[in-house]
């Protein structure tokens, strides 16, 4: 049976077949390529550096595997790509750059991630726009698209150049300005949200929010006595979607290894024994919003549909044609991976026209 979850399955590995060609396909092969990559929907983080970003992510993934803590850690993209698969699988990650290695203990993920943002930037607190490439297998997670920013900052530290704060503004926003790309918009609840650069640069990108969700995080560090009331219920700065306060795990228990479940079911206890937040507790923490990321991003596709569907048959039409000239010699692997992408985009097409369009002859084919 097909399902608005094959579609989404679908979805995600063209996508990830666009990406293993570099530069989302724009090298070799079809011109429409990086547009189709851009068409489908992702999830990327903003916010200022510490804010919690990368702990957002992993608490909707429900692993430990980013590096995390004060200051710049995060210094190049991360695209995360989670593929859901079957009851009792055994869940491992892949990158991009090392393809035939299964990674099975995620402390390995974060290692490999830290050399290979330092085997670009050095050792250093400098950046580089060039994406990390991961994606997690595991019967617990929901097909999506995550991407791990660095941090908005205001002024540069010692060893940075001037211009990183422009950089990674621009770094930042060249994910963002994608009409597809929804926004985890990741403020701390200690500072005050008049300040928050995510709300600020999403509020420019996204100016009527349809696609920003606002995370409001470190709840639990919040001055005795005060709450997060005007925020959580949209009173201090208004958004269409509703916001969602989080509590993520503490350096203290990142260094006590505090198991994510635990994290997850304290976070709960934190909403519902709060005599503030109680009233809200079904809608709080990092489990919800795993789910409200994950029925936004099929809502998004499903309005996408048909300009997805047109691009995919204008993709299967170029690929077609190239592999008609495919009297060259080209890269085999570059090869196998077009043909990859023609097969998933005529699986696409096959799904939609038989099921989700009604059974109506599929339109101008
Ligand atoms: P990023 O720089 O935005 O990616 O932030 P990180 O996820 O690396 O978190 C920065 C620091 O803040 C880490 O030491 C986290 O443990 C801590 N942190 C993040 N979220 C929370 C939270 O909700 N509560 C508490 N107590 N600490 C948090
Ligand atoms: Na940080
Ligand atoms: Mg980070």
């Amino acid at each position: 049976m097909a399902t608005m979850e094959n579609v989404i399955v679908l979805v995600n590995r063209i996508q990830r077949a666009c990406t293993v060609l570099g530069d989302h396909g724009g090298g070799d092969g079809a011109a429409s390529l990086p547009t189709l990559w851009e068409a489908l929907p992702s999830v990327a983080v903003v916010g200022g550096q510490s804010s919690g970003k990368s702990s957002v992510l992993e608490s909707i993934v429900g692993r430990d595997f980013l590096p995390r803590g004060s200051g710049i850690v995060t210094r190049r993209p991360l695209v995360l790509q989670l593929h859901k698969t079957q009851d009792g699988a055994q869940e491992y990650a892949e990158f991009l750059h090392l393809p035939k290695r299964r990674f099975t203990d995620f402390s390995l993920v974060r290692k490999e991630i830290e050399d290979e943002t330092d085997r670009l930037t050095g050792k250093t607190k400098q950046i580089s726009p060039v994406p990390i490439h991961l994606s997690i297998y595991s019967p617990h997670v929901v097909n999506l698209t995550l991407i791990d920013l660095p941090g908005l900052t205001k002024v540069a530290i010692e060893g940075q150049p001037e211009s990183i704060v422009q950089d990674i503004e621009n770094m930042v926003r060249s994910y963002v300005d994608k009409p597809n790309c929804i926004i985890l918009a990741i403020s701390p609840a200690n500072q005050d949200i008049a300040t928050s650069d995510a709300i600020k640069l999403a509020r420019d990108v996204d100016p009527t929010g349809e696609r920003t969700f606002g995370v409001l995080t470190k709840l639990d560090l919040m001055d005795k006595g005060t709450n997060a009331l005007d925020v959580l219920e949209g009173r201090a700065y208004r958004l269409q979607h509703p916001w969602v306060g989080i509590v993520n795990r503490s350096q203290a228990d990142i260094n006590r290894n505090v198991d994510m479940i635990i994290a997850r079911r304290k976070e709960q206890e934190f909403f519902a024994s709060s005599p503030d937040y109680s009233h809200l507790a079904s809608r709080m923490g990092s489990e919800y919003l795993a789910k409200l990321l994950s029925q936004q991003l099929e809502a998004v596709i499903r309005a996408r549909i048909p300009s997805i569907t047109s691009l995919i048959n204008k993709t299967i039409d170029e690929l077609e044609s190239e592999m008609d000239h495919l009297g060259r010699p080209i890269a085999s692997d570059a090869g196998a991976q077009l043909y990859l992408i023609l097969e998933l985009c005529r699986a696409f097409d096959k799904i939609f026209k038989e099921h989700l369009d009604g059974g109506r002859p599929g339109g101008d084919r």
